[in-house]
């Protein structure tokens, strides 16, 4: 059973009971359908409470059996809410903490809905890439009425029941701290006489001039959601509610819901619905695996990275000390925190108060004892394993044994940086990206000695930074900088065969990528990059690249940062102009390593780009340096722009078909540096097996 019966007085109590979230799956649907049959088939029973055990009243439709047949099986959550409003006995919604989708939907079938303060009150489904399916459009505008109920469902944001008292929504909204089962119960017991019982349904939705309001709303929401269908069709459903009878509405919305069901935007953005929630499981650290407390913090590097990531430490009310070798550095550090959020106010994103507190819990200091007590250090120092030798062995000497020491390198062998140490088992890789204070991406590099303690505390800790944490193993790049490095090459192979990056970026910003190659190593520095190919013409010379990046950063032009790189730039503006003398570079080393240009199609660059990461992000799974494949995916959606609407790398290539992929890959194989194309060993196998990385 999932949902539990009992009888209080003359009032039956339906509690839904399907850990975590009480999700309407098929067996909590099944009871509660059963749970209001015997309520009506017992003479004593007067009335019916409906609630929610644990932290949520309902979060809405089990997500988890969209992909199965259990959503269709009866009773559905079409029927249940249908026996709820068809109930000749008054049914009341006693809600709390989670009111969500299918669950305030539920309630809406309700006659009356009784509320504790705090109770967040959504329909979501947008977010999902689908519609509310189960009335929660027809019903909510007559509720709410038309303007708050659209921005409601258009949004998916929650609001809070408390702001919604005095609504049709709620008919009681109880006070802080009150007993919400009692209050339910007294209530129903009061109206379980009453005769007709309300039904939302029955009620109007009044709204003059309405079409002039939709139609406006019909062109913002337009402009607005991008490459995802699901917001304008819910416009088109809340519509309904005005211009059709309830029923005819109802099917509406239904066949609206059936369509976006089946998308591929919505399936992408359920697969990162669950991508995220499952990267922070590692298998062989259980959730009850103790954490260590972090109620401080140290950062060893006053730089681009270190700054960024003190400011996530702050904005989580947790001190934050930054340590550098030299006053200037750490005063310019300090400044530019400062400016940020500065800047942050200035935008209306923060007030002063709030400001000055992040910043007042932002420190500075020149001498390792001042840091000796953090619970956690970061070093953000330069990329060099002697720099890092330093820094490691003197934390190593000076801080509080069970500190976490923790490295931002982003390239470098965590299993080297922690032998620097006599406690490995307390080192560990956190990875943030630039803007450290926005990007919400954190790798969590695993090293071999790493506490399962310490790696479950990074995990936690991501969590408090609100950041998505993913667990890499060690390699060069770890997932996200590895794969990144293969895309790179084709980029400057394109190059060379034709291309000029503004053709390359556009093909891929119009599959969806925030930003092109091009115009991104001209945001992160295009000397980065050169920096780490200097290393690897030493460390593996039989990897190939274009020389054209290099001949690039031989001129000076190292992107934003010295005002010219791939593109030109005019000072104070950040917008990217196509370059004479780049262009007139690259066709010129063309024609010194005797190839002759071609007309690239978008499709090839596209190709060339996206599954050159596939491939990589096949090898680094079959190492077991990401856990699974959705731990890449999300490692794309939320630190490399990768489009959301097609759900990451991997995702991405489930949807083309492995098979479709390997024969392209194979294609590309027999063209000019067909060496960079070797399938990956578990791309082929999965695509023989007619399978996907995510099945
Ligand atoms: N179905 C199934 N599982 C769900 C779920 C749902 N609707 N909502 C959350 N879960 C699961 C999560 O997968 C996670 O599982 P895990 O512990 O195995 O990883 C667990 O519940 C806890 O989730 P969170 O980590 O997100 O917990 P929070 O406390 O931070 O947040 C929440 C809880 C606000 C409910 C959040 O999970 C959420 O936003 N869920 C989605 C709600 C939603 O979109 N509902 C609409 C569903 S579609 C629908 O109802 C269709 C209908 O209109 C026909
Ligand atoms: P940066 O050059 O901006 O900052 C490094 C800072 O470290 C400088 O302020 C320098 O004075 C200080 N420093 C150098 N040696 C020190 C020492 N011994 N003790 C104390 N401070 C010292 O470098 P950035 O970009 O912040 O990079 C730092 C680390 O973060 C590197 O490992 C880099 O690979 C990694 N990283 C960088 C990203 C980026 O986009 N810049 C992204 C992700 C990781």
């Amino acid at each position: 059973m999932s949902a539990e019966y009992q009888v209080n007085g003359a009032v039956a109590v339906i509690t839904l009971a399907n850990p975590p979230v009480n999700g309407l799956g098929l067996a909590t649907r099944t009871a509660a359908v059963a749970g209001i049959r015997q309520a009506l088939a017992d003479d004593a029973v007067k009335a019916i409470v409906i609630t929610g055990a644990g932290k949520a009243f309902s979060g809405g439709a089990d997500i988890k059996e969209f992909n199965s047949p259990k959503a269709l099986t009866e009773p559905t959550l079409h029927t249940l809410i249908n026996v709820v409003e068809q109930s000749t006995k008054p049914v009341v919604a006693a809600i709390h903490s989670v009111c969500m989708g299918g669950g305030l939907e539920l309630a809406l079938g309700c006659n009356y809905r009784v509320a504790a303060p705090g109770a967040q009150m959504a329909l979501p489904e947008v977010k999902l890439g689908i519609l509310p399916g189960a009335g929660g459009t027809q019903r909510l505008p007559r509720v709410l009425g038309l303007e708050m109920a659209l921005n409601m469902i258009v949004s998916g944001t929650p609001v809070a029941s408390e702001k919604l008292a005095g609504t049709a929504l709620f008919d009681e909204v109880i006070a802080p701290g009150a007993d919400l089962l009692a209050a339910a119960v007294a209530f129903a017991t009061k109206v379980g006489d009453v005769r007709p019982l309300p039904k939302v349904r029955e009620r109007k939705v009044d709204y003059p001039n309405h079409e002039a309001f939709l139609q406006f709303s019909r062109n913002t929401v337009k402009a607005m959601s991008g490459p995802f269908p699901a917001p304008l069709k819910c416009v088109d459903a809340v519509a309904a509610a005005v211009t059709m009878k309830f029923d005819e509405g109802l099917k509406y919305e239904r066949e609206l819901f059936m369509q976006l069901v089946q998308s591929p935007e919505s399936k992408a953005l359920r697969h990162a619905f669950f991508a995220e929630r499952v990267a922070s499981k590692v298998p062989d650290v259980p959730a009850d695996t103790p954490v260590r407390t972090i109620a401080s913090a140290a950062i060893v590097g006053a730089g681009t990275m270190g700054g960024g990531i003190a400011m996530n430490f702050a904005n989580a009310g947790i001190p934050v000390t930054l340590l550098e070798t030299k006053q200037e550095a750490l005063d310019k550090g300090l400044a530019t925190i400062r400016k940020n959020y500065e800047n942050t106010v200035k935008k209306g994103k923060l007030t002063q108060d709030k400001a000055e507190q992040r910043i007042a819990l932002v420190s500075g200091t020149l001498a390792y004892a001042d840091i000796a007590q953090a619970d956690i250090v970061i070093e953000a120092v330069f990329e060099e394993l002697g720099v890092k030798e330093t820094v490691f062995r003197q934390l190593d000497a000076v801080m509080k044994p069970g500190a976490i020491l923790a490295s931002n390198t982003s390239t470098l062998d965590l299993d080297k940086i922690a032998a620097f140490t006599q406690r490995p088992q307390d080192v560990v890789g956190t990875h943030f990206f630039s803007p450290a204070n926005v990007m919400k991406l954190l790798e969590i590099v695993r090293g071999k000695e790493t506490g399962k303690d310490v790696l479950a505390t990074a995990l936690a800790l991501s969590k408090k930074l609100k950041k998505t944490g993913v667990v890499s193993g060690v390699c060069d790049g770890f997932i996200g900088n590895r794969m990144i490095e293969q895309y790179s090459r084709q980029a400057g192979f394109l190059l060379e065969e034709g291309c000029l990056p503004e053709q390359v970026d556009k093909a891929v910003e119009k599959f969806g990528f925030a930003m092109g190659p091009f115009r991104m190593g001209d945001l992160a520095g295009n000397d980065i990059g050169w920096a780490i190919r200097k290393r690897r013409y030493v460390e593996k010379p039989e990897v190939t690249y274009s020389k054209t990046a290099d001949l690039l950063c031989e001129l000076g032009r190292y992107g934003q940062k010295t005002g010219a790189g791939w593109y030109d730039y005019k000072p104070g503006d950040r917008k990217a102009y196509a370059s004479e003398q780049v262009n007139a570079m690259i066709v010129q080393h063309s024609a010194d390593i005797g190839v002759a240009r071609r007309k690239i199609s978008d499709q090839e660059i596209v190709e060339r780009l996206v599954y050159a990461l596939v491939n990589e992000g096949a090898r680094i799974l079959e190492e077991g340096i990401a856990l699974r494949a959705s731990d890449i995916d999300m490692v794309y959606l939320t630190g490399y722009g990768f489009p959301l609407f097609r759900g990451g790398p991997m995702f991405y290539a489930d949807t083309v078909g492995l098979p479709n992929v390997l024969d392209t890959i194979a294609g590309y194989a027999k063209g000019r540096h067909g060496e960079a194309w070797t399938p990956a060993p578990l791309l082929v196998k999965l695509a023989g097996e007619g399978k996907g990385f995510n099945s």
